[in-house]
């Protein structure tokens, strides 16, 4: 694809994870344009040089007009914590962008996933629609490439509380933590080469740590304290508050508890090269 000529279209661009995708197609020479629920606010938030379109996921109308005369669409959204959002964003949101693409004849459609995504990992409401996302934008017969993404080094912040990190739940597993900015170079590059498409891509950092391995680096550059708390007490804490955010943590971290990485990073490296920030170098600049 060349750059120069082309429109991308993210939808959740001003996500954690959207935002540095559109930030990078811009920067790497695409037009990028953006469907948002609030242009004003997505104007100051991220800057000059995006084409705006008012719209919602669930006004399929603004989405037929944003995705008019697109080569691609990158899709970044954010479902949860209730079933039903989950299936909202995660599945049908997934579905009807596809078959909306399909049907306009767009070069592609790349979608942010995660490397628990499959049949068999399939034990709560996030990766169910996850899973079914997937297909569903498999079966609307567009090109397609999905990142199959380990976890953001950028999320580590958000399980800060005060002085404490929090470790929820028993990690056990290594993970290739990685950084948003080669996450962001990665799906840029794959604009720029066909070899990607129909793909799923596993999206791994350059070093492994399990997360309480990770917390640590991170403990020790924000000078933070790893604070241990298992599910079940999350799930607890959650119900007495009526937090719904508690209680979806505690099902995720359950989750994580049980699987961890099983693909390969391989293909997305080779086609893409591979990710070059470690966490600590990370925490250098971040913490
Ligand atoms: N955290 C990780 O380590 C990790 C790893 C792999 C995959 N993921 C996945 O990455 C995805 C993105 O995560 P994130 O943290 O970037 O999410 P986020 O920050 O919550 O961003 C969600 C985006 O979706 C937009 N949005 C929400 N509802 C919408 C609607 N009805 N119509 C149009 N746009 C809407 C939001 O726009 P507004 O600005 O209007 O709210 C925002 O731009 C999630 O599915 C997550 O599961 C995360």
């Amino acid at each position: 694809m060349d750059a120069s000529k082309k429109i991308i279209l993210i939808i959740g661009g001003t996500g954690m994870l959207g935002k540095p995708v559109a930030q990078q197609l811009k920067a790497d020479g695409f037009n990028v344009r953006l469907l948002v629920r609030n242009p004003e606010k997505a104007k100051k938030f991220l800057g000059e040089g995006y084409e705006l379109v008012q719209g919602d996921v669930d006004n399929l109308a603004s989405v037929r007009a944003a995705l008019t005369g697109v080569d691609g669409v990158h899709i970044s959204l954010k479902g949860g914590p209730t079933e039903a959002d989950f299936e909202r964003m995660d599945h049908f949101a997934v579905r009807d962008i596809s078959q909306i693409a399909k049907e306009k004849n767009v070069g592609r459609v790349t979608l942010i996933s995660a490397y628990a995504v499959s049949e068999e990992k399939a034990d709560t409401p996030e990766s169910r629609s996850k899973v079914k996302g997937e297909a569903a934008l498999k079966f609307s017969g567009v090109p397609y490439t999905i990142f199959r993404c380990s976890w953001f080094m950028e999320t580590l912040p958000l399980f800060v509380q005060g002085k404490n990190i929090s470790l929820i739940g028993n990690q056990v597993h290594l993970l290739h933590w990685i950084a948003v900015e080669d996450y962001a170079r990665m799906v840029s590059k794959s604009y720029q080469t066909d070899e990607t498409l129909n793909k799923e891509l596993y999206i791994f950092g350059p070093e492994a740590h399990t997360m309480s391995e990770a917390m640590k680096i991170y403990a020790e550059h924000s000078g933070v304290r790893v604070s241990p708390m298992s599910t079940q007490m999350l799930a607890v804490l959650g119900a007495l508050t009526f937090n719904t955010e508690w209680k979806g943590m505690s099902v995720l971290m359950k989750h994580y508890e049980k699987w961890g990485e099983d693909g390969s990073p391989e293909e997305a490296n080779r086609l893409l090269g591979a990710p070059r920030v470690t966490l600590k170098e990370w925490c250098e600049t971040h913490c």
